[in-house]
């Protein structure tokens, strides 16, 4: 035995890990990269600049000073982490001073695995301890990296299965060597015509995969946090699948494949409209199977799609979007709970589908 993590590191890591799943909170995956700014910018018409970023940014941050009842942590990307609001405090300070733990993406993004039906595993080791070392210092706890999988006739191979399951493992250690929590999402795309079952078994495939290699890496699991796809049909499936039957393929894969050490899955949004999610979500935590870990979420465009369109980059509507915003992140906090009970009048903005193809975060 070679004791990788002291039990000082060790409670320090569960801790972070617990306050970010604590009961009726979630995460909001603020961390798009430049380029897939731009993307969502452009759906508004407003230019991809550094301002415009730390504009929205900044909405999203100050939008509530009870944010922190249905946000347990924030994922920001490196540019984020240095920025201001327009009183000249760091986004750091401000994410912590309301309550909540600072998160930072550390992958550089997907890398072509040659010989494959396209598969991918993701980039960003070398250097990575450093890295790490140093967002810690800038007040980040936690971390995120993504790797993505899709299913076809011949995916994911047992190739990208295992390439993906360690390089994972890898990140989360070096991760904890340096204090921060990694959350570990092994995407599996919802591109395709593939039904739940299909998702369901490549699923329980991939975890299975993962936890084993976290296991051979030594990784803490009590201080790690899983952000995997929800189990649904393929985004092009004829058949489609209600909120309870969705949720069963998913309690059932996770309860397979994630030890009850585990303390907080927080399932990414994957292309659901925003209000899919949230219901996708609450009927997981409504479902009658026992459940030893907290179910969340952790969404990036099904927190974000609505505050976006209502903001369309004016300051006169910044007020407006901030409302939007905090409603959603209040929906998500009861879905977490299996409470959420929609009103029946969602907003349209909030039903439209918000898939892209092969998608690149
Ligand atoms: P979506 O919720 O938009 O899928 O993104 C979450 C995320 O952080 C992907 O890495």
């Amino acid at each position: 035995m070679f004791p990788s993590l002291t039990p000082e590191q060790k409670k320090e890591l569960s801790t972070i890990a617990q306050r970010i799943v604590e009961t009726g909170k979630g995460v909001l995956a603020a961390d798009e990269s430049v380029g897939t700014m731009g993307k969502r910018l452009q759906k508004i018409n407003v230019e991809n600049t550094e301002e415009h970023r730390r504009q929205f940014r900044q909405l999203l941050l100050t939008s509530d000073p009870a944010l922190s009842n249905s946000i347990g942590g924030v994922i920001l990307f490196h540019e984020t982490l240095y920025q201001k609001s327009d009183t000249g405090v760091l986004f750091p300070k401000i994410i912590k001073d309301a309550g909540i733990v600072v998160g930072i993406k550390v992958d550089k993004g997907t890398a072509a695995l040659a010989g494959t039906d396209g598969e991918t595993t993701t980039q960003g080791l070398d250097g990575l301890g450093e890295r790490c070392a140093q967002y810690k210092k800038d007040g980040a706890d936690f971390a995120k990296w993504r790797c993505v999988l899709k299913i076809s006739d011949c995916c994911p191979s047992s190739l990208s299965i295992a390439e993906n399951a360690n390089v994972l493992a890898r990140y989360a250690s070096i991760c904890q060597q340096n204090g921060l929590v990694p959350i570990v999402e092994p995407e599996i795309l919802t591109d395709g015509d593939h039904n739940l079952q299909r998702c369901q078994y490549a699923t329980e495939k991939v975890l299975s995969a993962v936890y084993k290699a976290l296991s051979d890496h030594h990784v803490y699991l009590e201080g790690t946090l899983l952000k995997p796809n929800m189990v649904t049909a393929g985004q092009a499936c004829s058949q489609k699948y209600t909120p309870q039957e969705v949720a069963m393929a998913t309690v059932t894969a996770l309860r397979r494949t994630v030890p009850a050490a585990v303390p907080g899955i927080c399932f990414l949004s994957g292309g659901q409209s925003e209000e899919e999610a949230s219901l996708n979500l609450n009927a997981i935590n409504q479902c009658p199977l026992p459940r030893p870990w907290k179910l969340t979420f952790s969404y990036g465009r099904a927190l974000q799609a609505s505050t976006l369109a209502t903001w369309q980059g004016k300051p006169g509507n910044t007020k407006a979007a901030q409302t939007t915003f905090s409603t959603r992140a209040k929906i998500n906090g009861l879905a977490s709970k299996g409470e959420y009970k929609p009103s029946g009048q969602t907003d349209q903005s909030a039903t439209q589908s918000l898939f892209s193809a092969s998608y690149v975060y």
